[in-house]
């Protein structure tokens, strides 16, 4: 069986303060839930405060974002071991944002996915193509060019700790989500592409998540999916009782 996991990336929102706030609520709606997996992604100033808050819960925290150093001059960058020690499980890593705005390439992903599993961090590898690719019908060419590329080189018992996260960018933050259908689509594509490298085995307990204007409303439908193991949620996870309610739509 798949680890099921519904994490909410709270992206460049939140203060240490606010966030408290959030995850109180969020520990009396869905704090003791383990099926799925909860996991919120607060901005690195709130890690530790979060970690603290969590720590009579089940919930779990990641980060956002890595670099693959262990230390050194890098300023504004965060290392392995300080998301570790802040109390992460898991981090993001080639999140569309990273990607447009930040020039990331599926190199720098490849490199950080490794990194963050040698140190013991789950790595959830985001990819997804844009209006524009998905209607000059190269959806499939997008995907499998920035999954090759980010998960190049991959052990097999390091793919099988992977998450992935297939987030359309022109459903994030839009309100437009994919149909589960759609969505359907891409993942079934992208556990075939996993069978195709690692064989079927490795393939099928790969958790697979969507991305891209999750809500209460429209979760259960997408989970519905047979190779829809969850959800990667940006504005729903901001308040307690959106981001409680897809959780709740999976339990
Ligand atoms: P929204 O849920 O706001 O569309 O954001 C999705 C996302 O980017 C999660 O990483």
């Amino acid at each position: 069986m798949r680890q099921k996991i519904v994490a909410g990336n709270w992206k460049m929102n939140k203060t240490v303060v606010e966030g408290r706030v959030l995850i109180e609520g969020l520990k009396d709606l869905v704090g003791k839930v383990t099926d799925p997996v909860v996991l919120v992604c607060p901005p690195f100033t709130a890690l530790t405060e979060i970690a603290m808050s969590l720590k009579d819960s089940e919930i779990r925290i990641g980060g956002q974002h890595m670099h693959e150093a262990d230390s050194g001059a890098f300023t504004g960058e965060i290392a392995a071991e300080m998301l570790l020690t802040s109390g992460c499980s898991h981090v993001i890593l080639g999140h569309s944002e990273r990607r447009a705005l930040f020039s990331e390439t599926d190199e720098a992903v490849n490199i950080k996915a490794k990194k963050a599993l040698s140190a013991g961090l789950v790595p959830i590898v985001c990819v997804g193509e844009t209006l524009e690719e998905r209607e000059t019908g190269n959806t499939e060419k997008v995907i499998e060019g920035q999954l090759g590329g980010s998960l190049d080189s991959l052990s097999e018992s390091d793919m099988k700790k992977t998450v992935i996260a297939y987030e359309p960018v022109w459903a994030i933050g839009t309100g437009k989500t994919a149909t589960p259908e759609q969505a359907e689509e891409v993942h079934g594509f992208i556990r075939k592409l996993l069978a195709d490298k690692y064989g079927s085995k490795i393939a099928e307990e790969v958790t697979i998540l969507y991305g891209g204007s999750v809500k209460g409303s429209n979760a259960a439908g997408l989970f519905a999916k047979e190779n829809i193991d969850g959800a990667l949620v940006g504005g729903a996870s901001l308040k307690a009782d959106d981001f409680a309610a897809i959780v709740n739509a999976m339990v």
